[in-house]
């Protein structure tokens, strides 16, 4: 069990769809169609894969049979991807159970075309950041990392609790999250820069989650920051509560949660 349930990733994922970078995108789909002009197999790993939503999401973009890898270290969401995945025929699915943060990333990516990792980055360290980055840049292997945190939240009620739980829950997601202190808001700048340090192509686009009033995700969404905020702060606990009620009880909340997605190309490529 990693802490992300099988619900809680289905939720997210009716998020994540509408909110991908079309640009970031379009890069990925004109790129994969040079790399496999005549049907050639792509290798595809995903990165921290879940119970399958970017898979399922990127099947129908790419033009070719591809070998998909998926690893993460759940291997009940493993499991549950491996039964719902998107595979066209000839198509081949690998699911590895593997712990990220102690796994020899240049065997894993070996050979691959594109590895790929949907919010990931967030959870990851510099240093581990870093050894992923140097591993893909040796085997000359492109990157699509998706749905990036980067630590804007911003949902229309009382500006200053939520100037505060932002704040704390921000200072939680640097906090240890299995591979040292974790990039938390800073991932998607780290991932620029270290990209960009490697010599990379990189197309990079906004694609923040968009939640509408009412929808049936917002109190797992909400209540997680309560939590993580509270966990920070506990005297404040009553007060971030109090505050997330309110932000319910408003029929016309619009919530908006940053990220940015990724997709870079090695050089001469
Ligand atoms: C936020 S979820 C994203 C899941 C999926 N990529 C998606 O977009 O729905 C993060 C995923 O990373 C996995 N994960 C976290 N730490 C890991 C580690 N040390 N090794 C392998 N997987 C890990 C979790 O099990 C979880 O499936």
């Amino acid at each position: 069990m990693s802490g992300f349930s099988d619900a809680w990733l289905s939720a997210r994922a009716a998020w994540d769809s509408p909110a991908r970078s079309r640009s970031v995108e379009d890069a990925l789909v004109g790129w994969a169609r040079k790399r496999a002009p005549d049907g050639q197999r792509l290798r595809v790993v995903d990165l921290g894969a879940g119970n399958g939503n970017n898979q399922r999401h990127l099947a129908p973009l790419l033009p070719a049979p591809v070998d998909w890898m998926l690893v993460d270290s759940d291997q009940a969401l493993l499991a549950s991807a491996e039964r719902t995945a998107d595979l066209k025929p000839g198509d081949s699915l690998v699911a590895e159970v593997t712990d990220l943060a102690h796994a020899d990333l240049a065997k894993l990516v070996v050979a691959a075309d594109l590895v790929t990792a949907s919010a990931l980055f967030d959870l990851a360290s510099q240093d581990w950041l870093d050894n992923l980055l140097d591993a893909l840049a040796d085997e000359g292997t492109a990157l699509l990392a998706v749905l990036t945190y980067d630590g804007r939240i911003e949902a229309g009620t009382d500006q200053e609790t939520l100037a505060e739980v932002r704040d704390l829950v921000n200072r939680h997601q640097r906090t240890d999250k299995g591979f040292g202190p974790a990039l938390g808001p800073d991932a998607s700048a780290a991932l620029s820069a270290g990209l960009a340090a490697r010599a990379y192509d990189v197309r990079d686009g906004e694609s923040d989650w968009i939640v509408a009033p009412g929808d049936p995700g917002t109190r797992e969404l909400v209540g997680g920051w309560v939590e993580a905020a509270s966990e920070m702060a506990p005297e404040r606990v009553r007060d971030f509560e109090a505050w997330a009620e309110t932000l319910y009880a408003q029929p016309e909340a619009k919530i908006r949660v940053g990220h940015r997605d990724h997709f870079a190309t090695p050089p001469l490529s």
